[in-house]
């Protein structure tokens, strides 16, 4: 690649941050993600320091924010330049500055806190009173908003004890998290575009010509610095000689400040400071993209002094970025294992918190409406720290014209079946036919061999597809039935060539080490407990814990199919709506088959027993309530079942006994009202060793 010139490249750069600007703070409507226009910046930086030539003080290097088009707003100039940060990337980026305040200054106390992700503002107090709010613009002058700050609850008008005569007060406006979310719902709702975040939400609700609209949005502020001071005839406060100080007296005058600031010495406790506060990230009301640390003597900012448009006794931290822009290439639907068809966004892959991002499910037709995303659009992609990628909404400034909107299909992708409800009011679509849907079908067998069902290495989606694709399974009914013929005849568990492994020599097309290795750990699943056969069998509602609630009440498949409604609804962790679900899955034939097939094949259908233990209490029914000093409440229903006994939750006349621990509820009184007998701990202890017998 030739080397760009770099005056041309510097034109470019300095064009196209500060169309960029104006994008994000004239219009609150950014076009480029902060991760994206800060390494433009940087570029910019670079370049400069490489050709110094090319730097000017009108370089975005050198400014502050932008000026913008006129806003409407009056224009007022700061008493006090308000400045903007220089950022840190990396721990080594604060390890370095620290170093250069140390030798610049010497080993100093920092004061660290979050870098709340909102817009600046500066309120000047008049003798107590708040007499103007103006936002930074380009540092100089900013537009006056003073009659929307006065709407910001938790903003005092008056400042409490003995402020000073005059004093400009800068801090962050912004949205919480939360109530961005319901606002950008809302917008959506009537058929406006949201905002891409709550950054740009906060300053578009500041900067509403109209200053009841200001009011009707939850907005918040946080002060953390002083620009012009004169005390007048006040008695100056010394505190306001360090960082610190000045929070507790900004505190004291009735200001909101942030109680995360901490004063700090040494690079250690600063990094596990950083650390923490990026784990609690998402656990803070507002949005944060880093943290300040700030010089905390006054003396020492004065001595460190600053550049045309950053002190050098601060700088931010960033986080590193959670969130992007991409293209929203296509929007496709998946069909799940339970015949759910759930809308998914296909995006030109991109780099997120650490991994490449190429798809990010929308949930349903409904949630895709909400946020409002088009084809072809722009979108801002976040994935907050672990967790899965998520489409936040569209950049509306970036559109084309050319973006189309996403229509949900009305036939399943995969068979072509009529998507349906589930039933009135549902937000998701369904695909009825989960018999024969080929995509339900390999998410059924995939799921099968997943960790909480059967966990079968070597069975997962792609094997699942192979095996159905290749015909060799219509359906999970014959999963335990495979041999190597069959698998023979599947492209991904043949051998493409000739091949000598281990001193065995094997042909093309004989089946693969892997196609092996699924035979052998399908033949060993099927010791598997039964609570992980019932699992795999996909009944909705019946996940891993009503699946161990079935296994230790019923102990066997037979049992559980013998069942009625009442004694299934009856089981704790069961309840009427599993129950339900349970008797009309074994209602259908072709289900049955499956269990049928799956128990000819050698699939255990019921749980061992200890065979170490007496069967004491062959055919009582025992209800256990309370605490019970030697069992936990698991630990009393494995003791009744290995007993041979069944282990109820709900007292009848058909209970036995009822088995009172501790803090017993209704259960104790419900046996004396049936006169069902009623045990304490030690004789339940004796009736588990011998039987009634030993109770008397
Ligand atoms: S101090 C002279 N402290 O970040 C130092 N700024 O990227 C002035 N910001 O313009 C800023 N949280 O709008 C400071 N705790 C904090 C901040 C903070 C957010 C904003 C502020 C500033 C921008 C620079």
């Amino acid at each position: 690649m030739p080397t760009p010139d770099p005056r041309a490249r510097h034109q470019d750069l300095v064009q196209e941050i500060e169309a960029h600007r104006a994008a994000y703070y004239g219009d609150d409507a950014p076009t480029v993600s902060d991760a994206e226009y800060d390494a433009l910046e940087r570029e910019l930086r670079e370049l400069e320091a490489q050709h110094p030539e090319l730097a000017d003080p009108d370089s975005p290097t050198q400014t502050v924010g932008s000026a913008g088009a006129p806003t409407g707003f009056a224009s007022v100039k700061h008493r006090e330049r308000m400045m903007s940060l220089d950022n840190a990337f990396t721990l080594a980026e604060i390890e370095a500055w620290l170093a250069r305040v140390g030798r610049e200054a010497g080993d100093h106390e920092i004061v660290c806190e979050p870098k709340i992700d909102g817009l600046s503002i500066s309120l000047t107090y008049e003798n107590g009173t708040l007499t103007q709010g103006i936002t930074r613009g380009d540092g100089t002058t900013g537009e006056d908003v003073t009659a929307n700050v006065r709407t910001i609850a938790g903003l005092p008008h008056t400042l409490h004890g003995t402020p000073p005569a005059v004093v400009e007060i800068r801090g962050e406006v912004f949205l919480p998290v939360e109530a961005f979310e319901q606002l950008n719902a809302a917008l959506v709702e009537e058929g406006k575009p949201p905002y891409a975040n709550p950054r740009n939400t906060a300053a578009g609700s500041l900067r509403q010509k109209d200053h009841t609209v200001t009011a009707s949005r939850p907005l918040a502020v946080t002060t953390y610095a002083l620009g012009a001071l004169d005390w007048g005839t006040a008695t100056p406060d010394p505190r306001v000689d360090t960082q610190a100080g000045i929070y507790e007296v900004l505190a004291e005058w009735g200001l909101p400040v942030s109680d995360a600031a901490r004063t700090l010495r040494g690079i250690g406790p600063i990094e596990d400071y950083l650390a923490t506060l990026e784990a609690k990230r998402h656990a803070m009301v507002y949005e944060i993209d880093g943290a300040v640390l700030k010089v905390n003597s006054r003396a020492v900012q004065r001595e460190l002094g600053s550049t045309s448009r950053a002190p050098r006794w601060a700088i931010a931290y960033k986080f590193p970025p959670e969130e992007v822009h991409t293209t929203l290439e296509d929007i496709r639907v998946d069909v799940g294992r339970t015949g759910r068809v759930t809308p998914y966004g296909v995006m030109t892959p991109t780099l997120v918190a650490g991994s490449t991002v190429t798809f990010a499910t929308l949930h349903n037709a409904h949630e895709v409406a909400r946020k409002g995303v088009l084809i072809g659009d722009t979108v801002v992609l976040r994935k907050a720290g672990d967790v899965i990628p998520e489409i936040v909404g569209p950049v509306v400034a970036a559109r084309t014209g050319k973006e189309t909107p996403w229509t949900m299909p009305t036939e399943c992708p995969s068979c072509g079946a009529t998507l349906a409800q589930q039933k009135e009011g549902d937000k998701d679509l369904r695909c009825p036919n989960a018999e024969f849907c080929p995509a339900q079908i390999v998410d059924r067998i995939a799921f099968i061999g997943s960790r909480g069902a059967f966990d079968v290495e070597v069975l997962g989606e792609r094997a699942a597809a192979a095996l159905v694709e290749a015909g060799v399974l219509a359906n999970e009914a014959g999963l335990f039935d495979l041999t190597e013929a069959d698998l023979a005849r599947v492209p991904l568990f043949t051998l493409e060539s000739d091949s000598k492994k281990d001193g065995v020599e094997r042909k093309a097309g004989d089946v693969s080490t892997n196609g092996l290795r699924l035979l052998a750990n399908l033949a060993t699943a099927k010791q598997q407990p039964l609570w992980r056969v019932i699992v795999s069998l996909s009944i909705r509602h019946v996940g891993p814990s009503a699946s161990r609630a079935l296994a230790t009440e019923f102990g066997s498949m037979d049992a559980i199919r013998a069942a009625d409604g009442a004694t299934l609804a009856a089981v704790e962790g069961v309840g009427a709506v599993i129950a339900e679900s349970v008797l009309a899955w074994f209602e259908v034939p072709w289900h049955v088959e499956i269990v049928d097939r799956w128990a000819a094949a050698g699939v255990r259908m019921e749980d061992e027993r200890d065979e170490s233990v007496e069967r004491t209490l062959e055919g009582l029914t025992i209800v256990a309530t309370g605490s019970l000093e030697n069992f936990s409440r698991d630990g009393v229903k494995e003791a009744i079942i290995s007993r041979g006994g069944k282990a109820s939750s709900s007292v009848s006349k058909n209970t036995d006994y009822v088995v009172v621990g501790a803090n017993a509820g209704s259960k104790a009184a419900k046996a004396e009202e049936l006169g069902v007998r009623v045990l304490n701990e030690a004789q339940f202890q004796a009736l588990l060793d011998g039987g009634p017998g030993a109770i008397g």
